[in-house]
């Protein structure tokens, strides 16, 4: 379970050791905290579901502002060492550190294209995914709507939370 127990914190505790589960997004636990935290909420499924519902509710805008806060997918500044410290241990687990030339251009043509058609960056939740998995949806991605896309970057981002709260959970 997670430590500290969320139904145990203040809202300040609670942003300070889960606020940034959302990249650069502490609002999603602010709007979590304010729900109401109880213990069923100390599981990390639990808290993902809350905060993931968080993020469902929220406006299109809104939604559109955590998908921005993303950083590029083996991007400058992923190669600048720039990332938050989950953003860089995901890509690196991934092996997007480790792409040939030839896969960062790939990467930089693609998050160039992506961008101009949706003006977000392209997010997919990496975990046991490998840089040609991630490369081949990348690809099948950019032929979505705006909506369909706003839509599945908003599921990743959920599945990126729960994932990062696994982990939370496993190492306090
Ligand atoms: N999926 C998991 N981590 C990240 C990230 O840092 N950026 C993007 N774009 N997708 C991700």
């Amino acid at each position: 379970t997670l430590a500290p127990a969320p139904s145990t914190c203040s809202l300040e505790r609670f942003i300070h050791h889960y606020g940034d589960i959302f990249e650069h997004s502490p609002w999603v636990a602010n709007a979590a905290w304010n729900e109401g935290l109880s213990e069923v909420h100390n599981t990390p499924d639990a808290l993902a579901d809350l905060m993931g519902r968080m993020l469902q509710q929220a406006t299109p805008e809104q939604q559109i502002a955590v998908i921005q806060a993303h950083p590029d997918l083996a991007g400058k500044a992923a190669l600048a060492g720039e990332l938050t410290q989950d953003s860089s241990r995901e890509q690196a687990g991934a092996g997007l550190d480790q792409c040939t030339p030839e896969e960062f251009s790939r990467f930089e043509q693609l998050n160039a294209a992506y961008k101009e058609k949706f003006g977000f960056p392209f997010v997919i939740a990496v975990k046991g995914l490998d840089r040609h998995a991630i490369l081949a949806a990348f690809e099948a991605r950019l032929h979505n709507d705006l909506m369909q896309e706003r839509d599945a970057a908003i599921e990743q981002i959920i599945r990126i939370a729960r994932f990062r709260l696994s982990v939370r959970a496993e190492q306090p």
